[in-house]
């Protein structure tokens, strides 16, 4: 059964089944807890815990869902995969335990005949929470399962959460016999290969606190109702019913592997049995590839960029991952070009955007694999210097902190590291490497605690939250009567703020906007009596709640108080023309480059804007005036703008760009600009008519990561002070040079020109001077021991210049002696020596490298070089005489 037709069972089976069908929501949400969605649940989560009353009593989805924990491991074995989907059903204080547990026995033994999914009642087995004797009942019971086949496991097996604070409950899974060949006999406790889990059934009742683990956390209380949380992953269960071995050889993964395959001659699955738990190491590469291609492709989709943290660093490390076990296989050429669109074929018969969106998806992807590509080719020239240099120094093992460097400087993985040295006969010293990875990796665990903590106990705002939503009337006005009905200081409750304090302010209404979608919070007042306070931030930390961010001027300010919330009229009128203006300047960007031109951030304040969009050139001087143009004729041409609600489907239907991370289910928010010439999904505020943007000039084009270019531009009042600037130091270079403003740019060209002539000119002429002293220095020549020895300080020479003066001593002084000559140079206060030798010099056995090593250890520093020359340097300027005395002495006592 194909892996599209599960999918649409699934759907259909729990619709005549009353749930409300729910599209996915994007990998992208709102949870700052998480970096993916990781669970079918995730965007229920307000419905379980109360927050907010779901629309529907029941539910059903097919989630897309990213987890990364065990990305090491993916390919290894066949449990873990990092993008998946998880088909799930779920119940808010509707149905519970029994309801849960019929309908899943009845969905996967129903005949395929019947819509079901057809798996042989005797292969089936359930796993319930240790003293869930209710579970137990209905599956023995109920379901009519054998005692035997029931199994109760402890907290960390069936006890589900979301490893973060939120809601949870006891599981029973539901797990699949796949037979002998996959393993001993027993049941889940023993054999969770052979025992494969397929479904979770999650009896959502309890919330929990902040813990580790599985296991290890308190439960702080129950839900308002009992409900289901169901989750089946999708591409477990085709793997079952498509009689294959593992997620990697389902119909919607297995093209990109056996693409793969072909493009390196490699034969999957050839070399090793799966029963042995192991897999020959390319079979594994072969799934890395085809597991990481397919998550990259929905990531992208869904509007993460590769960069070097959070989302983005993921992402890229997927990305080098499967381009690095190409490599691996053998295959040296750009690969992405050939595996992606096989991806793409297959995932865009669930997901038709990724189709549509391929142009933008694939230059992304593709973008990362020319900057991997490059980034390899410097590593290894990197580490062909440490091998060099570890080698020269008569060592046999690279050290651990050039392993890191090469590592964390160069993102050059440490296999490689490995596999190069090990062909030049190095080792790696790996315990040390290990060891800067942990303590970095302590670092970044500590910043994350840091980071945490730093976003405040959510407790307190659904305390806030619970007493109604805050009637938000920013798009009407930008003055409002309201109540103060909370205050907060330092992430408590207080019931007054005193002057000078900084404290949070809860209206029970409020006109100021809320920094969201790019576009930061309103500034301006709130007064009541005796009371003033400076608005300094606006965010809404929980759905529906409006939370100020407080300077108390005059006080204190105490909960009930009667109080007017002023916006600063000007502030907003400028950043409803900066919001327009991204607005504008994206349909300009579209317009002159394209569609595929696609925002993928944006962030704008009073009188500027930066929008970053989906390209992997820079923009020449004549595409950004270009651009520029196009903005601005938009604005002169006075178009209307407007706000329009409506839903997704009729947004896009309508060619309202979607950007990410839109909630599905609700009317969404539509400003159109001149009709379709910009129609963008947006909660921001606006102007009128195009006109009012003012303005718009662009300052700056910048790369923000691979694939991703950043615009940046003053607009309104802004942009004429920044021309204003501009023009100011256009006056006062034609001044200084003494020409119109037509005639800089050739003037000040001209001088240029001059001024490296004359440099030139000066170069030349030090030089001849140089050569002229040197002239002169056999006349210092004196004997020591059998020796014509040269030494000589030359105040102020360069390393080019003393290296000169020593070649040309040396010729002057010819073959008849043997012959050492050494001269010191300190330009820019950085001494540096130079020592040669002639023929007759080196066959009585004096050698440059040694004398010169010598007198850099006088120098502070190093050296080396051959046995005719050899330079080096160091720390210590005054010391020069010294040196040239040590390398005297030791020829006298050579
Ligand atoms: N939330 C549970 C899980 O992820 C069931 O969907 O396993």
């Amino acid at each position: 059964m194909e892996t599209a037709e599960i999918r649409r069972r699934w759907l259909s089976f729990f619709e005549s089944k009353g749930h409300t069908v729910v599209p996915s929501a994007p990998l992208i949400h709102e949870d700052p807890n998480l970096l993916f969605v990781n669970a079918g649940m995730v965007p229920f989560k307000p419905y379980f815990l109360g927050q907010e009353t779901p629309p529907y009593p029941r539910a059903t989805s097919v989630q897309k869902c990213v987890r990364t924990g065990d990305i090491d491991e993916v390919g290894k074995t066949s449990r873990h995969g990092t993008f998946f989907q998880m088909n799930g059903n779920f119940s808010f204080g509707d149905y519970f335990k029994q309801g849960a547990i019929e309908m899943a026995w009845e969905l996967l033994t129903s005949s395929v005949d019947k819509g079901g999914y057809g798996l042989d009642p005797e292969r089936l087995w359930a796993t319930v929470y240790l003293d869930d004797d209710e579970a137990v009942d209905i599956w023995r019971e109920v379901i009519g399962l054998p005692e035997e086949r029931i199994v109760r496991r402890g907290m960390a097996d069936n006890f589900w959460s979301m490893g973060v604070p939120g809601p949870c409950g006891p599981c029973s899974e539901i797990f699949y016999d796949r037979g002998p060949a996959y393993g001993a006999e027993g049941g889940p406790a023993v054999d969770e290969d052979r025992y494969m889990e397929i479904w979770n059934l999650v009896f959502m009742q309890n919330e929990r606190g902040e813990g580790t683990g599985k296991a290890d956390f308190p439960i702080i209380g129950d839900l308002p109702k009992k409900s289901i949380d169901t989750g089946m992953g999708l591409e477990r269960i085709a793997s079952v019913l498509q009689g294959v071995d593992n997620m990697y050889e389902i119909d919607e993964v297995f093209p990109v592997l056996a693409k793969a395959a072909e493009m390196t001659g490699k034969e999957y699955g050839t070399r090793s049995g799966h029963a042995a738990g192991t897999s020959h190491p390319d079979d594994v590469h072969l799934r890395v590839v085809a597991d990481h291609v397919r998550s990259s492709l929905m990531l992208i989709g869904d509007g993460v960029t590769p960069g070097n943290e959070g989302r983005g660093y993921v992402l890229r490390r997927m990305l080098r991952r499967a381009v690095r076990a190409m490599r691996l296989l053998g295959y040296d050429d750009p690969a992405l070009p050939h595996l992606l669109p096989v991806s793409m074929e297959r995932m865009s018969q669930s997901y038709p955007e990724l189709r549509e969106n391929f142009d933008r998806i694939s230059a992304i992807a593709y973008a990362e694999e020319v900057a991997f590509r490059r980034t390899l080719a410097q590593g290894t020239t990197i580490l062909d210097n440490a091998v060099n240099a570890t080698k020269s120094a008569g060592g046999s093992t690279l050290s651990g902190s050039q392993a890191f460097t090469l590592h964390d400087t160069y993102g050059f993985p440490i296999d490689l590291t490995l596999e190069m040295a090990a062909e030049q006969g190095l080792e790696v010293d790996r315990e040390g490497f290990t060891r800067l990875m942990q303590e970095q990796r302590e670092r970044a665990k500590a910043d994350a605690r840091a980071k945490k903590a730093g976003h405040a106990n959510t407790e307190v705002w659904r305390d806030l939250r619970a007493l109604g939503a805050t009637d938000w009337i920013a798009y009407d006005t930008l003055t409002t009567e309201a109540t103060v009905i909370g205050l907060v200081r330092d992430g408590a409750q207080v019931a007054e703020l005193e002057p000078g304090q900084t404290g949070q302010v809860v209206l029970d209404r409020s006109c100021f906007y809320a920094e969201s979608g790019g576009q930061i919070a309103d500034e301006g007042v709130i007064t009541a009596d005796g009371v003033r306070m400076r608005v300094r931030d606006v965010q809404r930390p929980v759905k529906g709640l409006v939370v100020h961010t407080v300077e108390v001027i005059d006080g204190p300010v105490r909960v009930g108080e009667q109080a007017l919330a002023e916006v600063d009229p000007q502030w907003r009128v400028e950043a409803c023309q900066a919001h327009s203006g991204t607005h504008v300047v994206h349909a300009a960007l579209r317009e002159v480059l394209g569609p595929t031109a696609l925002q993928s951030g944006s962030y704008n304040k009073p009188g500027y804007l930066r929008l970053d969009f989906a390209w992997n050139q820079a923009l020449s001087p004549e595409t950004r005036s270009e651009i520029e143009e196009v903005a601005n004729l938009a604005v002169r041409d006075d178009l209307p703008v407007s706000a329009q609600w409506m839903s997704l489907p009729d947004a896009k239907a309508w060619g309202a760009l979607a950007l990410f991370g839109e909630t599905y289910g609700e009317d969404v928010r539509v400003i159109e600009i001149g009709g379709p010439w910009s129609r963008e999904l947006c909660g921001g505020t606006h102007v009128r008519r195009s006109s009012q943007v003012g303005t718009i000039t662009l300052t700056g084009e910048s790369s923000v990561g691979s694939g991703v270019r950043r615009v940046e531009a003053f607009v309104g009042m802004e942009a004429l002070r920044y021309l204003a600037r501009e023009r100011a130091i256009v006056h006062e270079l034609s001044g200084l040079v003494n020409a119109s403003s037509g005639e800089l740019t050739d003037r000040i060209g001209d001088m240029i020109t001059r001024l490296k002539d004359a440099e030139k000119e000066i170069a030349r002429l030090h030089r001849e001077q140089v050569l002229a002293a040197a002239g002169s220095l056999t006349d210092a020549a004196k004997d020591v021991a059998g020796t014509t020895f040269v030494g000589h300080h030359a105040a102020g020479a360069s390393a080019d210049d003393v290296r000169q003066m020593v070649l040309d001593t040396r010729g002057r002084l010819g073959e008849e002696r043997p012959v050492v000559v050494a001269v010191t140079g300190d330009a820019d206060d950085r001494p540096v020596i130079v020592i040669a030798t002639n023929q007759s010099a080196r066959d009585a056995g004096t050698k440059a490298g040694t004398l010169v090593k010598v007198a850099a250890k006088v120098l502070g520093g190093g050296g080396g070089g051959k046995p005719d020359i050899a330079q080096g340097g160091g720390q210590d300027a005054t010391a020069v005489n010294d040196a040239l005395k040590a390398v005297e002495e030791k020829l006298a006592g050579a």
